[in-house]
């Protein structure tokens, strides 16, 4: 018998962190790898938020706080709800966690009970199925295919609803596609869901702030106003702010499931880092100059990798909407050979390519989409135009 626990038996470590580290490992053993797996901007903090973080420890803002997260924050989130989304939530119907990937574990934690269903549009960001699954929850994946732009379909949506049903997982810019939802196509998904109102929504919006050639980003609860009492908006200063390291991430939504983060935030971590939270303050309340100046950049290198991918015999790629990831199909390399080794899957293919050309990139099975493969574009346009010029090269070589 392990000494671990049975939880544990049905989940596994996170693929895209693994691709991540395969790809330092190769690099400290001295191969020339470009890693296109990590979900992070390759930007630097900005300098007015790490000057808000170091005045927090000259103020002494370094002892323990409020499970919730510190009452200027939860203050900070409130404005950002209202100036950004047009939502009313007020500080205690916010909670603060150690990163978005904190608050969703917190939020699953506190809610589902063993069977309990989980909708997970596929393909999916990684986290979401096996966190559901530590708490013996279901995850009921609904396939969104390409040609629906990676998004899923209010009548899948309807056929996925059981009595079961406790939560639909919503990420809009979505990590892996980049796709992102229109206000219409987020309408047709509200329809269904006012329907079923022993439905929960969980609106993922890390990404919101990036989206290219004028998208409107919107969220249910902005939406559809009656199902604000039970949606959990989640969203985060990770992504928008290149805020990764310092983990934070926030929700607010139902008082009842707020409360019940907190409490186990007071018996788990109590919150995350008190300087931390200083600086979100200041990401959010600070200027938001360098948001549209990023999210220029990282248009530039969606249109650069799109085009390039598209160059690539066997592979075909859409152009998305928002985040920074593509999603490219690789079905037109499975059946060809390498190496004398065949291509099966896109697992194989991602293997094979890291092992031929130095390319990280995270196999579609990993995110339940398969044959394709995530970039993260998250990086220099000239790592990411080598990158591209010797995925071509690879599969013009193979067979
Ligand atoms: C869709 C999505 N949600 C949540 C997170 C978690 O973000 P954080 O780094 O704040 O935990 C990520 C990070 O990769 C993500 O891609």
């Amino acid at each position: 018998m392990s000494f671990i626990a049975d939880r544990l038996s049905a989940i596994k470590p996170s693929p895209t962190i693994a691709v991540t580290n395969k790809a330092a490992e190769l690099k400290a053993a001295g191969r020339d790898v470009i890693g296109l797996g990590a979900g992070e901007p390759d930007f630097d903090t900005p300098d007015n938020i790490k000057a808000a973080a170091k005045a927090a420890i000259d103020k002494g803002l370094t002892k323990y706080g409020p499970p919730a997260g510190t009452v200027d924050l939860r203050k900070a989130i409130s404005a950002k709800f209202k100036r950004e989304n047009g939502l009313d939530y007020t500080p205690d119907q916010i909670t603060v966690g150690v990163g978005g990937k904190g608050v969703i574990f917190n939020a699953f934690m506190a809610t589902i009970n063993p069977g309990d269903e989980v909708i997970v549009p596929a393909p999916y960001w990684v986290s979401y199925p096996d966190i559901a699954l530590m708490f013996g929850g279901q995850p009921v994946f609904v396939t969104c295919p390409e040609d629906k732009g990676f998004k899923l379909q209010a009548a899948d949506l309807e056929k996925a609803i059981t009595p079961k049903t406790k939560w639909l997982v919503l990420n809009s810019p979505s990590n892996p596609t980049g796709a992102a939802y229109t206000e219409s196509e987020l309408r047709a998904l509200c329809d269904v869901l006012l329907k079923h109102p022993h439905v929960y929504i969980m609106s993922d919006d890390m990404y919101e702030h990036l989206v290219y050639d004028g998208f409107k980003f919107t969220t249910p609860a902005q939406i559809e106003p009656k199902l604000y009492d039970r949606t959990l908006t989640m969203n985060g200063v990770s992504k928008a702010y290149a805020m990764t390291g310092w983990r934070v991430g926030y929700a607010a939504g139902p008082l009842p499931i707020i409360k019940a983060i907190n409490m186990i935030q007071s018996q788990s971590v109590t919150h995350t880092s008190s300087i931390s939270q200083a600086a979100a303050v200041e990401a959010l309340n600070g200027t938001q100059d360098f948001i549209p100046k990023n999210a220029e950049v990282f248009k530039a290198r969606r249109d650069l990798v799109v085009k390039l991918l598209n160059e690539c015999k066997g592979v075909t790629c859409l152009k998305p909407e928002g985040a920074f990831y593509v999603y490219p199909s690789c079905a037109g390399v499975i059946g060809k050979s390498w190496n004398g080794k065949k291509i099966e899957t896109d697992s194989q293919f991602v293997e094979y390519l890291l092992e031929a050309e130095g390319v990280a990139v995270v196999q579609g099975a990993a995110f339940g989409l398969s044959p394709y493969f995530r970039i993260s574009y998250a990086t220099s346009t000239e790592a990411l135009t080598k990158a591209c010029a010797r995925i071509k090269k690879f599969c013009e070589e193979l067979k």
